[in-house]
């Protein structure tokens, strides 16, 4: 009885190829591999995407328990056509990213969660993805919304998206905006970057295991808003305080 259910609850996901896994060089010289998981893996990004339910800043909380749900969702097959990928530095998880195919012309992307700041990682992974609806499903277009000023600097401004404010995105029934496949090729080489295909070592440090990121964003020691500022590590230069309220004064982001 209960598998009979079932049957009816599981969506039956549409054929789609994979995304082949991609590097590149960061700034900071470390190798970046962006590579796709699989729904067996999905138990292994939760336990570091939990913690970030905590952090409000730059709105961490409500796109890592979105992201929590979505990546339960796939888990548990409770959505329909969704992908998942990660990016990872030497083995260690930096970056997750995931979206859907709406239908065959038109990719929904959901979101981009950054665990290692100040590297592009999130706008690197976030390319990744809009490279696997055009370049590798052959979608038209792929819905965005941003729900962090970050998110709408990293997609709007610097791909130019258009508005397509008659559609409500999915996240939360927001005005949609639009990647063509005009402004994808027009950010190709630029936005879009990356190599193929991995080297084998680099390959097999990203497969063998999906270490835990060791700078992520964490939560506030003092949730008052006026000790806080006083270590806000995105203060200019010399500002900050020497009495900071955040572990090691260092990243409270
Ligand atoms: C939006 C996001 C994915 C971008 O990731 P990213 O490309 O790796 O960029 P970062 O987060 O490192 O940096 C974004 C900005 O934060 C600031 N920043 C950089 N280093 C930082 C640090 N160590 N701590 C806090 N802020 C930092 C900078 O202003 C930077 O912008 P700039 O590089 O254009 O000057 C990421 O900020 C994120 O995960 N945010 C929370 C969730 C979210 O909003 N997701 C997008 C939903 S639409």
């Amino acid at each position: 009885m209960a598998s009979d259910i079932e049957k009816i609850l599981r969506p039956v996901d549409n054929p789609a190829p994979d995304f082949p896994a991609k590097f590149m060089t960061l700034s900071s010289g470390e190798k970046l591999v962006i590579r796709q998981i699989t729904r067996e893996e999905i138990p292994m990004l939760l336990p570091h995407v939990e913690p970030l339910l905590h952090v409000d800043r730059d709105y961490y909380d409500i796109v890592a328990a979105r992201v929590y749900a979505e990546l339960l969702g796939y888990y548990r097959h409770r959505v329909q056509d969704e992908y998942v990928l990660i990016a990872q530095i030497n083995g260690e998880l930096v970056a997750i990213v995931n979206g859907r195919r709406l239908n065959p012309e038109i990719g929904m992307s959901y979101h981009t969660l950054s665990l290692r700041r100040g590297l592009r990682v999130g706008a690197h992974a976030f390319a990744a993805k809009m490279e696997y609806h055009f370049d590798i499903m052959n979608q038209k277009e792929v819905l965005i919304v941003a729900e962090s000023p970050n998110g709408f600097r990293r997609w709007m401004i610097e791909y130019q998206l258009e508005k397509r404010f008659n559609i409500a995105h999915e996240l939360g029934g927001v005005p949609s905006w639009s990647l063509t496949r005009q402004l994808y090729e027009k950010a190709k080489g630029s936005l879009i970057v990356g190599a193929r295909p991995v080297p084998d070592e680099l390959l097999k440090k990203a497969m063998d295991e999906i270490l835990p990121p060791k700078d992520p964003p964490r939560p506030p020691k003092d949730l008052f808003a006026s000790k806080r500022s006083k270590c806000d590590a995105t203060m200019p230069a010399g500002s900050l305080s020497s009495h900071c309220c955040c572990e090691g004064g260092k990243n409270n982001a």
